[in-house]
């Protein structure tokens, strides 16, 4: 039903509920025969009894877990259509009496089904803070485990969001479920790698899997919407008439928020205050690159000075493997007891002190909220039963994160919590400026664990990532450092956005892959900034290579250009660092990094901006283009471009052995960012802009500037960095790396025999 023809649903008895005040409120409109519920003048939930709206049913999920790649495998036994329903008599709702203040005075509906003697009461409520639906009450047996709720929708509205969704911006047409997990590898049942990676591990992933789905979708028709429930729930947008959410498990306690506006910028502010916002980063990232470097105090100093010949600038050397390293057969990782390694790295409390102070350059590290068995930390903390426990053992429970067992900390228990805050505050206190505060609750198993609080593991599991963000946040806020550090989280749930300081991509791989390599942190980025998390960054150059995969320079290189123009430019060794290309390689690559941190440094002033934008009004960094052309229909379309603050278009170069791209501009005045060419895009009979043709060597991704901007002369300045004039980079490959890892030789050759026989690409 759309929403001209829900008016001929309503001729026999109209009751239509207004309010006086200007902020958004529910209203409804019923017949005998049908409910249509309105939110701020937008219908929202359509009910009849051929067409009823809610349902609620049974059925059995099944949770197998590798190494947190989940795979969920849903049994439905039974589902109900709730076809009845009757409008609370509110004792206010006098009969001629047809204007009622709803934040003061919510109405319920019910929905029955008499044959199984089920109801379900719902509350729409608005409130001062925000309009909530939410189970009043529920008269059904216990037996029943889901409901579905379904929101009126138009067969060609957009709707985006979901948290971080590496596949797919627009989410009509396909189902997200809402479960923290790794994101696989490969992501895309149709390549080689991810059924490589499904053959090997369980491990492929799937266009959905996140390490931070969020139940929280924004549509163009203007509105907003945010469920709160972290046990397993979907968002199925496969249909054309509504959008339907499924709530498995304990469904009483959902709630779901809303909130509208009247154009993109204000809705993202209107979810944002609702959400809580980032806090500004700190001003030093704008003194260049952060660079991951491992391997102890003297291969790290060793390798920052021979990057510095180069004039690489440099805001921060990252060092994860700080607490030390172990052997696995998958090579060396990083040893999970969060404190210094004093043989690895000696001296790191002087030297960071001093490098901070002489050379403005600071350290971070690394953490995360597990444990490994046998180390110093997993005592204490067993001891004091500060890991979530089994129920089997009734001792911590150990999870395997890939031939370590860990303990993982209940931060249900408010003395764990408290403890970690302060091994987490250590790090501070040593000198790092922050840290990777990795993983959350991707691994947590959902059967046989016990926490502090008495949750179940089934509602724990995503909230995990939540309470870690929080964790984080109120660590640095005690210590009054929240501007000066850099803390960045991969994984997130619930109201995570108001918690976490910066996003990162996770674990891409190093490759041009849409699923799962370069060109998906760039929907990653925008569907989270359209979730209220609005500063996103990724790994330079990826970091998963497995088999023969292993990254090209042109793939760091492409993956820096873009970087350039998000807010954090920060490198990655990647999980094989000898096998993969690095910044420094060779120096013909670093020398072609050094320009990039140039030009990264070139935009402090506009950086500067669109992270305060974000701050003070939520918008997010990264901007889908209709957000500042809303009325342009091809802008709704574009996943692979984005506007970097509101003057910079960015469209960078997703594909191997590019030196032209099409770019997509909508209707604006355009000035191409290397050479000041000007173009200027008319509105099309439909609205659209048009797609152009650009140069595009390695170097000098297609970016644009809305001609008139307050920036125009800083954007001007970029002309002088047109390719001609960078360092050239001469060598495309480096024979002595090659000779050195003949994997790399190898691998090119196979893939593009094996894909071509396979896959025809
Ligand atoms: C999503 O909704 C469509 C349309 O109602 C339905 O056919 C499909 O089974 C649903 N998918 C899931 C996973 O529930
Ligand atoms: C998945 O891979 C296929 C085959 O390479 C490709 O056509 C498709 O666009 C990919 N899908 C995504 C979402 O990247
Ligand atoms: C690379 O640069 C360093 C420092 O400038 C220099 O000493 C070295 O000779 C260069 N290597 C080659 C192969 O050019
Ligand atoms: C500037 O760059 C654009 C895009 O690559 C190209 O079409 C145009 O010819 C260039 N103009 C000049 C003067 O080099």
């Amino acid at each position: 039903m759309t929403e001209k023809s829900a008016y001929l649903f309503a001729p026999l008895l109209v009751i239509l509920i207004g309010a006086v005040t200007t902020e958004a409120v529910f209203e409804y409109k019923k017949s005998l025969q049908s409910l249509e519920i309105y939110l701020d003048k937008r219908v929202i939930l359509q009910h009849s009894y051929t067409k009823p709206a809610i349902a609620i049913g049974k059925g059995k999920t099944k949770y197998e877990n590798d190494l947190g790649n989940f795979h969920i495998e849903d049994e439905l036994l039974k589902r109900i259509s709730l076809n009845d329903f009757q409008v609370s008599d509110d004792p206010l709702l006098k009969e001629g009496q047809l204007e009622i203040d709803l934040g003061e005075s919510p109405f319920h509906v019910r929905f029955s089904n008499p044959k199984y003697d089920v109801a379900i009461t719902l509350q729409f409520e608005s409130t001062s803070e925000g309009n909530v639906i939410r189970l009043k009450k529920s008269n059904t047996n216990t037996e029943y485990n889901r409901m579905w709720l379904r929101l009126t929708a138009l067969p060609e509205e957009h709707v985006y969001g979901g948290g971080e969704q590496f596949s797919h911006f627009n989410l009509r047409g396909r189902t997200f479920p809402m479960w923290v997990r790794e994101q696989g590898v490969g992501r895309n049942k149709s390549t080689m790698v991810t059924y490589l990676a499904d053959l090997v591990a369980g491990a492929g992933g799937d266009y959905h899997t996140s390490y931070w789905p969020q139940p929280t979708f924004v549509s163009d028709r203007l509105y907003y919407a945010h469920l709160d429930f972290s046990f397993y729930s979907l968002l199925n947008f496969s249909s054309k008439h509504y959008h339907e959410i499924e709530m498995q498990e304990n469904f009483e306690k959902a709630q779901i928020y809303m909130g509208t506006a009247t154009s993109w910028p204000k809705l993202l502010e209107k979810l944002t205050s609702f959400m809580g916002r980032q806090p500004l980063p700190p001003h030093w990232l704008y003194n260049g690159a952060i660079i991951g470097l491992q391997g102890g105090t003297e291969k790290v100093l060793s390798r920052y000075r021979s990057l510095k010949e180069h004039n690489v600038k440099i805001s921060a050397i990252w060092i994860q493997d700080w607490a030390g390293k172990f052997m696995t057969s998958l090579g060396k990782r990083v040893y999970w007891n969060w404190r210094w390694d004093k043989k690895m790295y000696p001296d790191l409390e002087k030297i960071m002190k001093q490098f901070k102070e002489k050379e403005n350059v600071r350290f971070l590290s690394y953490i995360n909220p597990h444990v490994i068995k046998g180390s110093e930390m997993f005592d204490e903390a067993d001891n004091e039963g500060y890991f979530i426990k089994s129920a089997r053992t009734g001792k911590t429970q150990l999870v395997d994160f890939g031939e370590m067992e860990c303990g993982s900390v209940d931060l249900t228990n408010p003395k764990a919590y408290d403890w970690y805050k302060k091994v987490v505050q250590d790090i501070a206190k040593l000198g790092f400026s922050g840290w990777m505060a990795d993983f959350g609750g991707e691994y947590l198993p959902v059967d046989d664990s016990v926490y502090y609080d008495g949750r179940p593991a089934l509602e724990m599991h995503n909230i995990y990532s939540e309470l870690w963000a929080q964790l984080n946040r109120e660590a640095v806020k005690e210590m009054g450092i929240v501007n000066d550090v850099f803390v960045f989280m991969r994984s997130g749930f619930g109201k995570s956005p108001g918690y976490t300081s910066i996003a990162w991509g996770g674990d891409q791989n190093v490759d041009f892959s849409y699923g799962d390599g370069l060109a998906s942190t760039i929907p990653a980025a925008l569907s989270l900034g359209m979730s209220g998390m609005g500063l996103h960054h990724s790994d330079v150059g990826g970091y998963v290579s497995l088999l023969c995969m292993v990254r090209t320079e042109e793939l760091v290189l492409r993956w820096a250009e873009m970087n350039v123009f998000t807010p954090v430019l920060r490198t990655h060794e990647g999980n094989r660092p000898d096998r993969n290309w690095q910044i420094y390689t060779n120096n013909a690559t670093t020398k072609s990094f050094s320009r990039m941190t140039e030009l990264y440094i070139k935009l402090t002033p506009y950086h500067g901006h669109v992270a305060s934008e974000n701050t003070n009004y939520g918008y997010p960094a990264q901007r889908p283009l209709f957000f500042h052309y809303m009325n342009d229909p091809q802008s709704y379309e574009e996943q692979y471009e984005y506007l970097y603050g509101q003057d910079l278009l960015v469209a960078p170069v997703l594909l191997e052995g590019q030196n032209q791209w099409s770019v997509y501009l909508p209707p604006d005045e355009w000035v191409y960012l290397w050479n000041s060419t000007q173009i200027i895009v008319k509105a099309d009979k439909k609205g659209k802009g048009k797609t152009v043709q650009v140069h595009a060597e390695l170097g000098n991704p297609p970016v644009f500037y809305r001609k008139g901007t307050q920036w125009e002369k800083l954007f001007q300045s970029f002309s002088k960095y047109n390719t001609d004039q960078r360092a050239k980079s001469s060598e495309s490959f480096s024979w002595q790396l090659l000779w050195e890892n003949p994997l790399i030789s190898i691998y090119l050759l196979l893939r593009k025999l094996f894909w071509y026989i396979l896959f025809n690409d």
